[in-house]
């Protein structure tokens, strides 16, 4: 089954409480979280006491993706915060060994830990990696703003990881963000995806029937 993740950078904070309503009446499962610092990416967004409030208004698991150049610093403040899942970015790391140390910090902390590529990073990256982690996202969209149009590269890599998962018979989630909508969706989910992360696509349309139009 498809799991849903709108994400909340495409939210009209003006109308939070209709549009936080839709998404908890919607089949979504998680809620998409993006932490930019301005650096990693050209664009800032939220910290950590603004996922403590998303926290008190909806019960759907939170999902956030960390495009910040120090996850090792700031990964277990969101984790505190009240996150499920943790995705940090394989470019903001040193090597190998790091992003698997945090991982295993993350876990600690009783958070699914997940790793992400950017769309000019080749997938072989992960080849030796990604059985430490719980999820494996594959961009399909430069980091950094909504609204973007889907990058096709993302699904030889999604069929990549999907064959390792199965080879192995590992239980890996594989999450797609950027430009996803009901067509470019449908390709990720047959390429072997499993979990749809889309902003503009659900805030700028009826969330519920958005979100059914991607299950
Ligand atoms: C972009 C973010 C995405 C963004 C996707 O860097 O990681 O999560 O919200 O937006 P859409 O779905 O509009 O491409
Ligand atoms: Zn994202």
């Amino acid at each position: 089954m498809t799991i849903i993740s709108p994400s909340i950078l495409s939210l009209d904070f003006s109308q939070l409480n209709s549009q936080m309503d839709a998404v908890n009446a919607s089949r979504a499962q998680w809620l998409h979280y993006d932490v930019m610092d301005g650096h990693f990416v050209p664009n800032l967004t939220f910290g950590p006491d603004i996922l403590k409030a998303f926290r008190k208004l909806t019960d759907r698991q939170l999902d956030v993706h960390l495009m910040i150049s120090d996850p090792r610093k700031y990964a277990p403040v969101f984790a505190q915060a009240g996150a499920q899942w943790i995705t940090f970015h394989y470019e903001a790391m040193n090597d190998a060994q790091d992003c698997r140390a945090l991982a295993k910090e993350l876990r600690a902390l009783g958070v699914k830990p997940g790793i992400s590529i950017k769309p000019q990073t080749p997938v072989s990256v992960l080849e030796a990696l990604w059985q430490d982690f719980d999820l494996v996202l594959v961009m399909s969209v430069e980091p950094g703003f909504g609204g973007q149009q889907f990058d096709p590269s993302a699904l030889d890599k999604i069929t990549v990881l999907r064959q390792w998962a199965q080879a192995a018979g590992a239980d890996l989630r594989i999450e797609v963000d950027g430009g996803i909508n009901a067509e470019t969706g449908k390709l990720c989910r047959e390429a072997g995806a499993d979990v749809l992360v889309a902003g503009s696509y659900i805030f700028k349309n009826n969330i519920v029937e958005a979100v059914d139009s991607l299950c």
